[in-house]
């Protein structure tokens, strides 16, 4: 049995309140391009029957094969923590029939995600994504505004660096052809593939195209790119796609070896990967496409569909080590001190009408001296300190101290709050 440490799971870790300030930040972004291009929140469960992923996902993905928290239930269903959004939210597409609502629906979400992957740089096995789909929408305008949307919340957040590596992989009417071609040259190379890649060979040949293995690369360098064998529809979409992108002057690059590790996409595949060296080194900080089969795949109707996801992690590490400015939180001018039982039993009274008042206030209550709460105050620079001891909650009145020029006041209790008001001049 293993021994028990009182420690975090591997791959998972606490968000400290350090590091709210840097997930509030990202919220805020997220959620004012979100309101302004009239997308509407969705929250799905954590827990999805492993159903919903093996369909859409597929079988034969890394995410599917090897990264899923499964379990069965005491009912017997076989569920899973969901390792990505798009998936349920299609699914809840589908049963909460949103084909009746006007169309495109929008919807966003933010929360945390689940994969049994080797901890490493940007790596967790419970991590946080944003993500944005667009619902019932067949127009490459919609590729290009959630690229553009994607892009712009990064930029928002202070990236400067950032490429867009966008790729097409076409659709069940030109895929099945590449397949048969990207397979009959990798055949001819397999002794050159890594061990994994050989493998992939037979169940899913696409991935080869992915694989960041040396050995490989050279095997890719040579490989049919799937550009060069789109059907008609797929050509044409993908350079609306294109124009669409030239005409927002977003900075992209063509990845012909793009592929992405989700079964579900058709047409526009894209990431959003930061130029630094710590960012290279993280992977894609956002990653997205169209995915036109997916509703049918879990059993509704054809719904055109396009969408992206953002690593929270992974923009936080990056702001962090860039020390992006996060909102400051209001300091408080006033500090209130308080002596005796009395005075403390008041004291908290008047945090609340202080509260209620929008004026931001300190406190130590847990400090008994007066000392230790003016040094306290002192530490924090604070310009006021009221002081309310025995005598004051005996006699109703507050004693407010200048902290710059040493002068005392006293102030009547049910006066206090509109005094201090004046001197914050609010
Ligand atoms: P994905 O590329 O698997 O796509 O994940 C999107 C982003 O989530 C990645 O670019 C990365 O930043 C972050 N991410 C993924 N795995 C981890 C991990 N283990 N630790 C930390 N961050 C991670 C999707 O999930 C699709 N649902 C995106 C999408 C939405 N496609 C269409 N609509």
């Amino acid at each position: 049995m293993n021994k028990f440490k009182l420690q975090t799971l591997s791959g998972m870790h606490d968000v400290l309140p350090d590091d709210q300030k840097y997930f509030q930040k990202i919220t805020k972004a997220v959620e004012s391009v979100a309101n302004y291009y009239s997308f509407s929140k969705i929250e799905t469960p954590i827990l999805e029957m492993t159903d919903v992923f093996l369909k859409a996902v597929g079988q034969g993905t890394d995410i599917v094969e090897k990264e899923m928290y499964s379990f069965k239930t005491k009912g017997g269903d076989l569920v899973s923590l969901r390792p990505e959004g798009t998936a349920p939210v299609v699914r809840s597409y589908i049963e909460n029939g949103m084909h009746n609502l006007p169309q495109p629906v929008k919807l966003w979400y933010m929360g945390p995600f689940f994969r049994y992957e080797r901890p490493q740089a940007g790596r967790f096995r419970q991590f946080h994504q944003f993500g944005f789909e667009i619902l019932g929408e067949s127009g490459a305008s919609i590729d290009g505004q959630v690229i553009q949307m994607s892009y712009d919340i990064l930029k928002e957040l202070s990236f400067k660096n950032t490429t867009i590596q966008v790729n097409s992989i076409g659709d069940s009417e030109c895929r099945p052809y590449f397949k048969k071609v990207l397979t009959s040259y990798l055949k001819s190379k397999k002794s050159s593939l890594c061990s994994d890649c050989q493998r992939r060979l037979k169940e899913n040949p696409l991935r080869v195209l992915d694989c960041k293995e040396e050995k490989c690369q050279v095997v890719k360098a040579g490989a049919p790119q799937i550009v060069d064998h789109l059907c008609e529809a797929c050509h044409a979409h993908f350079k609306q796609v294109l124009e669409f992108l030239d005409e927002l002057e977003l900075p992209y690059s063509l990845n012909p070896y793009l592929v992405r590790g989700l079964d579900y996409y058709t047409k526009t595949v894209f990431e959003i990967v930061e130029n630094s060296e710590e960012g290279g080194s993280l992977g894609a900080l956002i990653g997205g496409g169209r995915y036109d089969n997916l509703a049918k795949m879990l059993g509704g109707r054809d719904v055109p569909a396009c969408g992206s996801a953002a690593g929270i992690e992974r923009i936080v590490s990056l702001m962090k080590q860039r020390d992006v400015k996060t909102a400051k939180v209001e300091e408080p001018e006033i500090f209130l001190a308080q002596l005796g039982l009395m005075a403390k039993k008041k004291s908290l009274k008047l945090f609340e009408e202080f509260r209620k008042a929008k004026i931001p206030m300190a406190e130590s209550f847990s400090k008994d001296s007066l000392r230790a709460q003016l040094r306290s105050a002192n530490k924090m620079g604070v310009k006021w300190v009221l002081i309310f001891g025995q005598k004051e909650a005996l006699e109703n009145f507050v004693t407010v101290r200048d902290m710059e020029t040493g002068t005392q006041q006293e102030i009547k209790l049910d006066e206090v709050v509109e005094e201090m008001k004046k001197k914050l001049k609010k």
